[in-house]
């Protein structure tokens, strides 16, 4: 098992501190406002003049213009190497700005800046230098399992974030959260990254269970091929049959003995996209080792919930399969019937994500949720629709839908709005033969179909058939778990995105 790396030494080379000490040690890294012309009174203590003249002089030139995104390097011999960081104009800086420029400088770092830094703020407020901190660790990051390393030992760099005496306790608390945070993050980067011939249905159990030892709050079940099979996951065993690897659901309950309702998360894991017996084109099929990407962030979630010692309940359920092509694999025309009791005509075997999430949705109200939210790379519709940028995000209550746009706007992760119409629904339901069928009568807005079609597969509260749906929220992270150039907070691979909004959503509110 490869892939799977421990707490601690999962991709990153960063040692993160706060402290109110006011020495320089090692390199400085100044974050500066657009318009700066000297080095800011507050951050001159214990700086060497000839450090002072020389930051003074490329902004009173202009040769640093302190722009958002950019930094400059200044090696000052023997008074140590300054990193400035540009945050814009002060007058709208935000805390993504600030987050952002965090993330910027880790990018910038260089083996010759030395092992150590320190981090000087002028009068930033605390969780605008938390934010900073955050950008910093999220973008220290590289998936390097695979890549024979002739280095010796990555050396590792530390960090200090140097604040005030009266700010220094809450700062702590607050970096120590994103640290937390970063792990689920990190984790989920790792399991999207994670080869096909390592990460499959079974290795991605075995982890979550291996994982779960570490924490006396967690509880990990595993229905196995068999079990699934037995208790009528139709959708699941549909989609992962073909596979020698078994397809099976795994579930994460955090905190069980807790009373009442609580979040639970659903996620899409197919560890590998061929499309089936509707075989994909070969080009960047490659890609497809990322359909797993909404169990990973499930998993990611958990882990950040664990990390920050989250006291609530949660649970999260992951559908695990690999969609192959094989003598018996699944063929469109076939009619399966899952746990919810409907049947499903399937037209095409690459709209396998739905199949497994019909049994994940459905398995969900067993849980008392108050809410559940399903995130998966699901359609490439969705991807023809917001790009890279944003994340497709249905629901069927527009408060709740606004909730998780805001959750995600806060964190800078953002989730768009889209139709739950029900002309959609309607046409996911036409079936000659079937209750549904998992493919759109043609080709256009196949992500609001997509979302149509989950939405049948929604209990009410209690399985009461004349009952409320349970509310529910659909993430499509196709375009948004990897590939997202404009994501400064990753070089590349998979994003870990919304592990983020969703801890924000579930901790903060
Ligand atoms: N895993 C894909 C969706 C996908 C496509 C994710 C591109 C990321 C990038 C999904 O299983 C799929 O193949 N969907 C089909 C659905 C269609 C057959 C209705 C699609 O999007 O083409
Ligand atoms: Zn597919
Ligand atoms: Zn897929």
């Amino acid at each position: 098992m490869k892939c799977f790396r421990p707490h601690g030494v999962n991709g990153d080379t960063m040692e993160l501190t706060v402290s109110a000490n006011e020495n320089i040690n090692g390199t400085l890294i100044l974050p500066l406002f657009e318009g700066s012309e000297n080095v800011p009174e507050k951050c001159q203590n214990g700086m060497s003049s000839s450090m002072k003249n020389q930051i003074n002089r490329v902004l009173s030139s202009g040769d640093f213009k302190a722009k958002k995104k950019t930094t400059m390097t200044l090696y000052g011999g023997e008074d140590g190497k300054a990193i400035l960081v540009g945050l814009g104009n002060s007058d709208d800086c935000t805390i993504h700005d600030y987050r952002n420029a965090g993330a910027t400088v880790t990018a910038a770092i260089k083996k010759s800046h030395g092992n150590e830094m320190t981090v000087r703020f002028d009068g930033a407020g605390i969780s605008h230098m938390a934010a900073f901190a955050e950008g910093m660790m999220l973008r220290d990051y590289s998936y390097d399992e695979y890549k024979k390393n002739d280095d010796e030992e990555e050396t590792e760099v530390s960090i200090r974030i140097n604040c005030s005496e009266k700010e220094e306790e809450e700062l702590v608390g607050q970096v120590n959260t994103l640290k937390g945070i970063c792990k689920g993050v990190h984790l989920s980067r790792d399991l999207g990254n994670c080869p096909p011939n390592d990460m499959y249905p079974e290795v991605f159990a075995d982890m979550a269970r291996d994982w779960a030892k570490d924490f006396d709050n967690v509880d990990v079940t595993i229905i196995n091929y068999d079990e699934a099979i037995k208790a009528g996951m139709g959708g699941l065993v549909a989609a992962g049959k073909g596979s020698s690897r078994k397809p099976c659901m795994v579930i994460f309950e955090m905190n069980k003995d807790v009373k009442g309702k609580c979040p639970v998360l659903v996620g899409k894991g197919i560890t590998f996209d061929t499309g089936g017996i509707s075989l994909k084109p070969g080009a960047n099929m490659d890609e497809m080792k990322y359909d797993m990407g909404g169990s990973a962030t499930v998993f990611g979630t958990m882990e950040a919930l664990a990390q920050t010692g989250y006291e609530g309940k949660v649970v999260g359920i992951t559908c695990m399969a690999e969609n192959m092509p094989a003598a018996n694999a699944t063929r469109p025309g076939d009619v399966i019937k899952g746990l919810s009791g409907k049947t499903i005509e399937i037209l095409n075997t690459d709209a396998e994500g739905r199949l497994v999430l019909s049994d994940g949705l459905w398995k969900a109200a067993e849980y008392n949720p108050e809410y559940i939210i399903d995130f998966a790379t699901l359609t490439g519709a969705c991807v023809v629709a917001l790009g890279h940028e944003a994340t497709g995000l249905w629901s069927n209550n527009d408060e709740f839908r606004t909730r998780i746009h805001e959750a995600g706007n806060a964190v800078g992760e953002l989730a768009w709005p889209m139709p739950l119409l029900p002309a959609f629904e309607k046409e996911m339901t036409d079936s000659k033969i079937a209750d549904t069928r998992n493919l759109g009568a043609g080709r256009w807005g196949g992500a609001n179909t997509a979302a149509a079609f989950l939405k049948q597969f929604v209990p009410n509260y209690d399985y009461d058939k004349d009952g409320e749906q349970i509310m529910w929220a659909h993430m499509d992270i196709a375009g948004t778990f990897w590939g997202a150039k404009s994501n400064l907070m990753v070089k590349n691979g998979a994003t870990g995105v919304h592990v983020r909004t969703i801890y924000h959503l579930i901790a903060n509110s």
